[in-house]
């Protein structure tokens, strides 16, 4: 059966959702990655916190070829990644859930693919959409009957973190097109499409960005919007994962060439 992994951002470190649960550690090529596997309404999950369960790993140094690797090997199909994001879009509140569906990548020093040119070779991988148009729809359509205040498309900045941006940066990317800012979904949704994962991100706006906020950004303020937020989360990824079709539809399995990541 199809595994469904949940990729948890900042405020999401735990899979209380889930029953049969059982800890694991994957060894790939990469490292070796902690996660949890679990089944939610019979079907087989797979949970992972982004910064490990204690928020201990900064955006930069997360191992995203690991982690992803690491799902691949399982035979995971589908990826919903949680994102705690700041705006830039005066029409997304704090509150806002936005189904990004681009982002425009400014970070500096992340190994973004598996093709290093050794064995595996030179791969120029389509991102014209870099998220699953099926799992945003699903996605969509679950956080809108959950509440309002849900968006089907913005374009997610990633910065290199871990500090907060600055306003004249702000300004720069809102000017380039840019809805939310956050540190993560790059290389994520890069790394998941190289090997036909289907990846798509539900950003959960903590914040007026920087310049934006008339106030300095904390990492404990976006943490504490998360938590008051989390049931809500919580409920859009569960009614997503009843309702993904086992089947998927979409082309993001059609991959030039599938490397065996191990
Ligand atoms: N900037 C970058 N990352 C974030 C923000 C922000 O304002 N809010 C939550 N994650």
């Amino acid at each position: 059966m199809t595994i469904i992994a949940v990729i948890g951002g900042t405020g999401v470190y735990d899979p209380d959702m889930l029953e049969d649960v059982q800890q694991e550690v994957i060894s790939t090529s990469y490292g070796e990655v902690r996660l949890t596997r679990g089944r939610f309404q019979g079907r087989p999950v797979a949970f992972m916190p982004r910064h490990g369960g204690d928020h201990s790993v900064p955006p930069h140094r997360i191992n995203y070829r690991a982690n992803i690797a690491a799902l691949h090997q399982l035979g995971t199909k589908r990826i919903i990644a949680t994102a705690a994001v700041g705006s830039l879009n005066p029409d997304f509140k704090p509150g806002s859930m936005v189904i990004v569906d681009q982002f425009i990548d400014f970070t500096k020093s992340r190994v973004s693919t598996f093709y290093e040119g050794d064995e595996r070779g030179v791969i120029h991988t389509d991102v014209t959409e870099p998220y699953c148009p099926e799992l945003r729809k699903a996605l969509f359509e679950v956080a809108t009957s959950t509440g309002p205040h849900v968006f089907d498309r913005g374009t997610y900045v990633c910065t290199e973190g871990p500090r907060f941006e600055t306003a004249a940066e702000i300004k720069m990317y809102s000017i380039l097109g840019g809805d939310v800012v956050g540190m993560t979904t790059v290389p994520e949704a890069v790394l998941a499409r190289e090997l036909g994962i289907c990846y798509a991100t539900v950003a959960m706006v903590t914040n007026f960005a920087a310049g934006i906020s008339p106030n300095k950004l904390t990492h404990e303020e976006v943490v504490s919007f998360m938590q008051s937020n989390i049931i809500r989360l919580r409920k859009v990824i569960t009614t997503a994962i009843e309702r993904i079709p086992q089947e998927s539809g979409c082309g993001c399995g059609l991959v030039p060439e599938k490397i065996k990541a191990r």
